[in-house]
C-alpha cells in the first residue's frame, strides 16, 4: 500500500517524479493557494501520510488534525514560518525544509536588489520607454557607490554570510548585528577578504550606507525595522529585505520614503503579502522603491533542487526515517 501524499502547487518535476514513483500523489493544479478549507478537505479525504506545501500555505493545528496518518510536513522553503512547529513536534510530525541549496542564489538577488536600488536601473528604464532619453546629461539619475561603502547586515546566517562574502569585491566594509557573535563565519569572511565587524544592530542602522536585512520571521523579528530604525538610517541610505515582509513595518517605511528618511527600499518580500498593485506605498515605485515577487530564490537549478529536497524530506517522513533536512532540528 503506496503512501498519499497532497502536495499544494505544482513544484518542479524534479521533485513530483521522485513522489510519484513512490507515492499517491494529488496536486493542487492552480497558480494561488487552495483555500485553506479545500486543503484540510483533501488531505481528510486521501488521510494523506504527508503534506508538501509552500510559504504561502498556513499549516496550522487544524490542517495537522485533518489526516490522521500524517507523519511528515515538507515545505519547499527555508523559511518555516508558516508552519507551527509546535504543534508538529507535539503530534509527531516531522517537518522538513531546504536549507542549503538557495543560500547562494539568494545571495545573489540581495546583491541584484542592492545594485538596483543603488543604480537606479528600474527607474532608467522606465525612463527610455517612457520615450524621455533625448541625450546624455551630466547629472541625469545619479545614485550612490557601492564600492567602498558600507553595508549594513542584520543577521549573519547562511544567507547573510553569503552577502557579506560577496561585498569583498566591492571592498565594502561589512558590519553585522546578530542575537549572537558568529567569531567563526568572522574569521572564514575576513580570509576571503572581507572587512567585518559585530556591532550593536542600532549601530548597523546608523552607520550604514546599505542596511541588507537577513533574520528568519520569528515574534522577536517582527516589525524589527519601525520607525526608530529608519529615523536612525542615514538619509541616503538604501534598506533591502530579501527575508520575511513582516520584519519590517510597511507603515513606518512608507512614512520613511515619504519624508526621506532614508533614500530608497528594495523589497523582494511585504507585508502584506502579494502587495496589491494599489497599494499606497507603490506610489514611491521606481524612484524611492523597488518591489519584485519575492523571486530571491527562483533560478531555475535552485527551483529544481528545491523539490527535489522536498521531495526527499516528504519521503522520508512517510516512511519514518529522520528527514535530511528537519527544521524541528534546525530550529532548535
Ligand atoms: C523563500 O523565501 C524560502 O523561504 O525558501
Ligand atoms: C538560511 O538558510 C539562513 O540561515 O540564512
Amino acid at each position: 500500500n503506496k503512501p498519499t501524499v497532497y502536495v499544494t502547487r505544482r513544484i518542479p518535476s524534479a521533485g513530483l517524479e521522485q513522489l510519484e514513483r513512490a507515492c499517491t500523489v494529488e496536486v493542487w493544479p492552480e497558480k494561488t493557494p487552495p483555500s485553506k478549507d479545500h486543503f484540510v478537505e483533501r488531505l481528510s479525504a486521501l488521510s494523506a501520510d504527508g503534506l508538501v506545501c509552500l510559504l504561502t500555505d498556513d499549516v496550522d493545528a487544524e490542517v495537522m488534525d485533518a489526516s490522521p496518518d500524517l507523519r511528515v510536513i515538507s515545505t519547499y522553503s527555508v523559511g518555516y514560518d508558516h508552519v507551527d512547529l509546535d504543534a508538529a513536534a507535539a503530534r509527531d510530525i516531522a517537518v522538513g525544509h531546504t536549507p542549503g541549496v538557495l543560500t547562494d542564489t539568494t545571495a545573489d538577488f540581495a546583491w541584484s536588489l542592492l545594485a538596483t536600488c543603488a543604480r537606479r536601473t528600474v527607474e532608467g528604464q522606465a525612463y527610455v520607454r517612457d520615450g524621455e532619453w533625448e541625450t546624455w546629461q551630466p547629472t541625469l539619475l545619479t545614485g550612490q557607490d557601492i564600492h567602498g561603502s558600507t553595508l549594513g547586515l542584520v543577521g549573519l546566517g547562511n544567507i547573510g554570510t553569503g552577502v557579506a562574502k560577496r561585498a569583498a569585491g566591492f571592498e565594502m566594509n561589512v558590519l553585522y548585528s546578530d542575537v549572537e557573535r558568529h567569531e567563526r563565519t568572522e574569521e572564514e569572511l575576513a580570509a576571503a577578504g572581507v572587512d567585518i565587524t559585530y556591532v550593536d544592530q542600532d549601530d548597523v542602522f546608523e552607520r550604514s550606507d546599505f542596511v541588507s536585512l537577513h533574520v528568519p520571521l520569528l515574534e522577536s523579528t517582527r516589525g524589527l525595522v519601525g520607525e526608530a530604525e529608519l529615523r536612525r538610517m542615514k538619509d541616503d541610505a538604501v534598506l533591502i529585505n530579501t527575508s520575511r515582509g513582516p520584519v519590517v513595518d510597511t507603515d513606518a517605511l512608507e512614512t520613511a520614503l515619504e519624508r526621506d528618511w532614508i533614500e530608497r527600499a528594495g523589497l523582494d518580500v511585504t507585508d502584506p503579502e502579494p502587495l496589491p498593485a494599489d497599494h499606497s506605498i507603490l506610489e514611491y515605485a521606481p524612484e524611492k522603491l523597488v518591489v519584485t515577487p519575492h523571486l530571491a530564490s527562483a533560478s531555475v537549478q535552485t527551483r529544481d533542487k528545491m523539490a527535489e529536497m522536498a521531495a526527499a524530506n516528504a519521503l522520508a517522513g512517510v516512511r519514518g526515517e529522520p528527514l535530511p533536512n528537519s527544521a524541528l532540528d534546525d530550529a532548535s
